[in-house]
């Protein structure tokens, strides 16, 4: 079963993972989804596949009221990100989805019209969410061509969409990486094999590596917190992209 944990918590402002489930198919990669919340304002970040969101919806229901949930943010495109947008619309039908403006005539495939979408230039977005204000940061071709992530500096999380994502075994359920050196080996392979630009790659290095980031989360696998964060940043930075192997 997904779980949801409390990530932040500072007032009515929080961050909330929506985290890994055991016992979901095989066949499908799992996913984390994060709730930010401020006032009566609140946003999933990719909110998932339409085959996990009853996992989703229940976990979330235990700690949220989805139909007063007022934005999505789907970092791109692909069906595991966006694919459950018309099941949300269902419960929030006056929800806005932040995406990149590449995206936003191919995404309403999925769901919403005209009014549902917000779409975000190339650099990036300032949005206010209740009283906290959050960056869409440009992560374009990371792994697709528009791609965004969400930066929140006073909760110093960052939430990366598919970088840092780890392919874990089913015996390692741990939120956070524990142990980076054996971590990261289950990150490698969708690295090199997803992301296939290194000037894109060292275009986000550098910018996030200004941002105070205590917690850098991915849509899949592992939380990186603390010192981590940092690392992971070093380790992607040197990382040979690009590579074809077998089963990434
Ligand atoms: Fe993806
Ligand atoms: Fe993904």
């Amino acid at each position: 079963m997904k779980k949801a944990t409390t990530l932040f918590k500072e007032g009515d402002h929080r961050w909330q993972v929506i985290a890994r489930d055991p016992e979901r198919p095989s066949h499908l990669i799992d996913t984390n989804e994060y709730l930010v919340t401020s006032k009566s304002a609140s946003l999933l970040t990719d909110p998932g596949g339409q085959e996990v969101f009853p996992a989703v919806f229940s976990a979330l229901s235990e700690v949220f009221d989805p139909r007063t949930l007022t934005h999505v943010f789907a970092s791109h495109q692909d069906p595991d990100v966006i694919s459950s947008l018309a099941l949300w619309l269902e419960v929030s039908p006056g929800l806005k989805c932040y995406a990149s403006w590449l995206w936003c005539s191919f995404i309403p495939h999925f769901g919403g019209d005209a009014s549902t979408f917000v779409p975000v230039p190339d650099e990036g977005l300032q949005v206010e969410l209740g009283e906290r204000s959050l960056t869409l940061v440009p992560a374009h071709f990371l792994h697709s061509s528009g791609n965004l992530h969400l930066y929140d500096p006073r909760a110093k999380v960052l939430f990366s969409g598919d970088v840092g994502a780890a392919l874990l075994p089913g015996d390692q359920q741990d939120l956070f990486v524990s142990n980076f050196d054996k971590h990261i080996p289950f990150a490698r392979g969708f690295h090199q094999r997803w992301m296939g630009s290194r000037e894109a790659r060292d275009a986000w290095c550098s910018r996030v590596s200004k941002l105070d980031i205590e917690l850098l989360c991915p849509q899949h696998g592992a939380i990186y917190r603390g010192a981590d964060v940092q690392r992971f940043i070093n380790w992607f930075a040197e990382l040979e992209l690009g590579v074809l192997r077998s089963g990434t």
